[in-house]
């Protein structure tokens, strides 16, 4: 049918007409003029505050989702009090920052980088691995070596800070695993945000779990695991303990569960109940959802309390608290 036939077709409904299923969508008043809820960006914690603020400048001004999600988390990296992204972060076991991230937009393109060491913004790199390369992800001395040739440039001070050695230094003493991660521990910084065009990006970066054994990579770079985007359904991206994270494909889980017709909330909710059954007798690990969709709704939801996000619209610029199944004792 020519799209003028069928405009005159869809005019032509009225009162009394039988509708087919998908004359009834099309003429659905709510697909006919949709509610506008973008621009909007959400992301994982308190940092997430600033973060957002550096995403608006580029959403704020009809800029594209991609290009806000890489800006706003860029901003956590360059905050070198943050203690668990960027290169202020905690260290490995044996001392060392090391740096993961990932980059992903409305059509499947996607770049991460692992286990990175000495260069300031991995975003940026996972950024410039999608736009200049075939591959998805590159990790630990390849990825540096591939940074410092595409003008990324090695960091001329000392990590990690005085202050965050004498931390590992105390820590080595007991060497014990910290997985509370709750508003004063939190970790990774995870973004999704939704342009005025109405195009979805996400973006993800830490340091990783503290005390880490060297060579681990969390779930953050893990495209699927700490960040997905479907351009035809919405995005999800995760904090928390990586390894449960990982073993759930968490992101890419809510993605899916939204695919089938889940809220934001609901596919938050529906991923931390599969990994908890996953890990039953396991206490006191955190994990935490964001999700968004195409209508620009969002929701997040946490094993434990203490999850918040940060979301910023053209009228609400605040911190929301998420729901959750435990509490700490
Ligand atoms: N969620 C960050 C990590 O486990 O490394």
């Amino acid at each position: 049918m020519s799209r003028r036939k069928f405009l005159k077709n869809l005019g032509a409904l009225g009162a009394g007409t039988v509708l087919t299923p998908l004359a009834a969508k099309l003429h659905s008043p709510s697909l006919l003029s949709p509610k506008k809820n973008h621009p909007i960006v959400i992301s994982t914690w308190i940092h997430g505050m600033a973060a957002n603020a550096g995403a608006w400048e580029i959403l704020g001004t009809s800029g594209d989702a991609l290009d806000a999600v890489q800006k706003g988390v860029a901003v956590t990296e360059s905050d070198l009090t943050n203690r668990s992204v960027g290169l202020g972060g905690r260290p490995d076991r044996d001392g060392y920052v090391t740096l993961d991230a990932c980059i992903m937009d409305h059509d499947s393109r996607c770049g991460s980088v692992a286990f990175l060491e000495d260069i300031q913004h991995p975003i940026d790199v996972a950024r410039a691995i999608m736009d200049k390369t075939q591959h998805v992800m590159l990790v630990g001395e390849g990825a540096q070596k591939w940074a410092l040739e595409n003008g990324f440039p090695k960091v001329d001070y000392e990590v990690p800070f005085e202050e965050v050695q004498k931390e590992y230094e105390e820590w080595l003493i007991k060497s014990e695993y910290e997985t509370d991660v709750n508003v004063e521990n939190h970790d990774t910084i995870g973004m999704l945000a939704m342009d005025a065009n109405g195009r979805i990006a996400g973006a993800c970066t830490t340091s990783g779990m503290a005390y880490k054994i060297r060579g681990r990579v969390g779930d953050s770079p893990i495209i699927g695991a700490g960040l997905f985007i479907d351009g035809d359904v919405g995005g999800a991206t995760a904090t928390g303990v990586g390894e449960a994270i990982i073993r759930t494909a968490g992101a890419s889980a809510v993605v899916e569960s939204m695919r089938r017709g889940a809220s934001p909330e609901e596919a938050c909710y529906d991923i931390v109940q599969r990994l908890l059954k996953k890990h039953r007798g396991v206490e006191g690990m955190q994990v935490g959802f964001l999700a968004m969709n195409m209508q620009g709704e969002y929701g997040g939801y946490s094993v434990y309390n203490g999850f918040n996000y940060a979301l910023r619209t053209q009228d609400r610029n605040e911190m929301v608290d998420s729901k959750y199944t435990r509490t700490w004792d």
